[in-house]
């Protein structure tokens, strides 16, 4: 049956192309089940909402995706039909009518690839392998349950992958029934994958399997016609976050929103695991070099994590009622002006300006800048925190004193909710949101894959991201100079937490120092690294993960060679043509002092030219492969 060869070209030409043999599909269903199917709770909703068209294109209406029912999800996502297989009608029939069994009715399809993902899940797999149901199954984790809970309790994970007696930990901390799901799930599959090789090697320690294939994250990478269509969005969206600014801090605008920085973090509110501690104390260190730098920018840093709160609260709300009548007001003279001009010029005079605006004009616009007088600084918080006084980000906000005072340099607003368009306070979906930003930052501690990275630089949006996460990771082996590329890696493997705040608050600093058009080009290069997290080339991993199920599940019949590499190992991209080489650029290429604030200054650019002198500076040949162990220190070998 593995007769055709699949010849995938490269996207870009950059990236390597891939060969494997083809599924003869029309006879093969894919079933792929998991919790976050239409059901939204972090990333692992990303990577099955993403992947579902190359899936699709590859199997057709033989892909079936399995998730839990909820009545919102169900109306808002998805649209009901008849299935158009006679087989699974039959087995849905079976269990509306018979409880949850399935009988011999797989018709003319025989051969069926099931593939799990995360502990939920997990009973499926277990079941159908103990009933000896003829399938080949997949389990994906993105986490391991044990080792969230480690780091989020402070754990010198990494450092101690080895020596944890795991059955005890996962009692102590009342989860040993969902690891026990975990772990048999995990044993019972023909083949174990997960996201990232930090992962794999956790999951090797706290789960016992090595995983056969790691599969890594990518994304639906919009490719604009225009080249320059992201960096136009961009300027869009970042006006709409300016305007919503202007209405956060009314009557505390004395900072010049031209000069204005945006960086956020986002995610779940997993505080330590998400590197927001550390993000904290660095901004502190950002708001004290940016002041005895006497430097003019202005940071405004967004915190976009759910908590539980009980609404907006009515400062927040005000300032965008402040700001939406300033510009009524500003409006409505601006007309009359408009009009009393208009009908002078018809005159063939030049009106008088001084008598133009009349009392009446001078008292709506008083009674305006009256209204944005306020006595209190302008909120931290948008929302009535139903923990306020425990909240971790709030406490460190207090500590660190980041109240976004006149002298701050760094200003904060907390957003403990994920953005929506239909928000009366901040309407943007997150996509807008991050367009408009200039950084994200996700200094995370745990962090098998980390979505949000990636992301924004599918967007063309810088980010600062870690060597303990799958993504820092990823970028670190395929990127040859990933700050250039406007990913900076924190090292929170092999340094202090001490050092991993500084090193974080230098590329704050450094990010700050960069003049507009360093940024724009920046931005430039970082849009260029989509092609490498695009599900058209990084979904060629499931395929493999599926071949390798089936040959081990059906080995009579699917005789690919399991031990085949799947290639990238050795691929990179090249350090930017333009960068200068190092020392000079040794700090991650940190581009130098710049007061200039135009998009003028410097020597011609042509970034076209420099993408082409990339394209042809990279070296093939390419041998996809997980990384061969031994070859890189893993967490908990660095022996410090
Ligand atoms: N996200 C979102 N709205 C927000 C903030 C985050 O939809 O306001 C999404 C984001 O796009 C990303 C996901 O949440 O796809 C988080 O995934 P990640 O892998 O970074 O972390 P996880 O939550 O799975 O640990
Ligand atoms: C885009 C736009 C430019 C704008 C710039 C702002 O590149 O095309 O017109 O000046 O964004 O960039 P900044 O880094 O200052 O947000
Ligand atoms: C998990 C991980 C996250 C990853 C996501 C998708 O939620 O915490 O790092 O990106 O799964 O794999």
């Amino acid at each position: 049956p593995l007769s055709r060869s699949l010849s995938m070209t490269s996207l870009s030409g950059v990236l390597p192309a891939w060969e494997e043999d083809e599924l003869p599909v029309e006879d093969l269903l894919l079933f792929e089940v998991a919790w976050e199917v239409t059901n939204k709770v972090g990333g692992i909703y990303t990577v099955i909402q993403t992947k579902a068209k190359v899936t699709v294109d590859e199997w057709g209406e033989n892909f079936y995706m399995m998730g839990p029912y909820f009545e919102h999800n169900f109306k808002t996502q998805v649209e009901g039909c008849d299935p158009p297989n006679p087989a699974i009608r039959k087995a849905m029939d079976a269990l509306i009518h018979n409880g949850c069994q399935l009988t011999d009715n797989l018709g003319d399809k025989p051969n069926v690839i099931a593939h799990f993902h995360e502990w939920q899940a997990g009973p499926g797999l277990i079941l159908s392998r103990s009933r000896k149901i003829p399938m080949a199954t997949v389990f994906t984790t993105h986490a391991t349950l044990l080792g969230r809970y480690l780091c989020a309790g402070n754990a010198d994970f990494y450092n101690n992958l080895d020596k944890f007696d795991i059955d005890k930990e996962a009692g102590e901390r009342q989860i040993y029934h969902r690891y026990c799901l975990e772990r048999a799930a995990v044993h019972c599959a023909h083949v174990f994958t997960t996201v990232s090789q930090i992962t794999a090697v956790e999951a090797k320690h706290m789960l016992h399997r090595k995983p056969d294939v790691v599969t890594p994250n990518g994304l639906n990478v919009k490719k604009f016609s225009a080249m320059h269509e992201f960096q136009n969005l961009h300027s869009t969206s970042k006006a709409r976050l300016q305007e919503f600014v202007r209405g956060h801090f009314y009557g505390h605008l004395d900072f010049n929103l031209d000069k204005t920085l945006f960086f956020f973090i986002a995610g779940r509110y997993e505080f330590s695991n998400k590197g927001a501690d550390i993000f904290l104390e660095s901004l502190s260190r950002l708001n004290y070099l940016l002041r005895v730098h006497k430097n003019d920018m202005t940071v405004v840093v967004f915190f976009i994590m759910p908590a539980k709160t009980n609404n907006f609260n009515v400062e927040s709300l005000k300032g965008q009622a402040i700001r939406k009548q300033l510009w009524d007001t500003a409006h409505t003279v601006k007309e009359k002006f408009g009009k009393k001009l208009y009908d002078a010029l018809l005159k063939g005079q030049i009106p008088d300006m001084n008598t133009i605006l009349d009392r009446d004009d001078f008292t709506i616009m008083k009674r305006a800048i009256y209204a944005t007088q306020r006595h209190s600084l302008p909120p931290v918080t948008t929302h009535n925190m139903l923990d306020d006084s425990t909240d971790p980000i709030l406490s460190n906000v207090r500590r660190i004193g980041l109240f976004n005072s006149r002298n701050d340099r760094v200003k904060i607003i907390f957003h403990p909710e994920f953005l929506s368009s239909t928000s009366p306070l901040l309407p943007m979906d997150y996509e807008d949101f991050v367009r408009g930003c200039n950084l994200g930052v996700f200094p995370s501690y745990y962090e098998p894959w980390g979505y949000t990275p990636g992301e924004c630089s599918v967007m063309g949006i810088p980010s600062v991201t870690t060597n303990l996460s799958g993504f820092g990771c990823f970028m670190e082996e395929h990127v040859s100079d990933p700050a250039a590329y406007g990913i900076y890696i924190v090292d929170r493997r092999f340094r202090s937490a001490e050092e991993s705040c500084n090193q974080l608050t230098q590329f704050m600093f450094s990010f700050c120092q960069q003049s507009r058009r360093q940024r724009i080009i920046q931005r430039n290069r970082t849009e260029r690294l989509s092609d490498l997290l695009d599900w058209r080339y990084l979904g060629r991993f499931y395929v493999h993960a599926r071949h390798l199920a089936l040959s081990r599940a059906f080995p009579e019949k699917f005789k690919t060679d399991p031990m085949a590499p799947l290639k990238t190992e050795g691929f990179r991209y090249p350090r930017p043509y333009s960068v200068p080489p190092s020392p000079s650029a040794s700090l991650h290429s940190t581009p130098h002092h710049s007061d200039v604030e135009d998009d003028d200054d410097d020597e011609p650019y042509d970034e076209d030219e420099e993408a082409e002198r990339d394209r042809l500076n990279i070296k093939a040949p390419f041998v996809l492969g997980t990384v061969p162990e031994g070859k890189k220190k893993q967490p908990g070998e660095s022996g410090n």
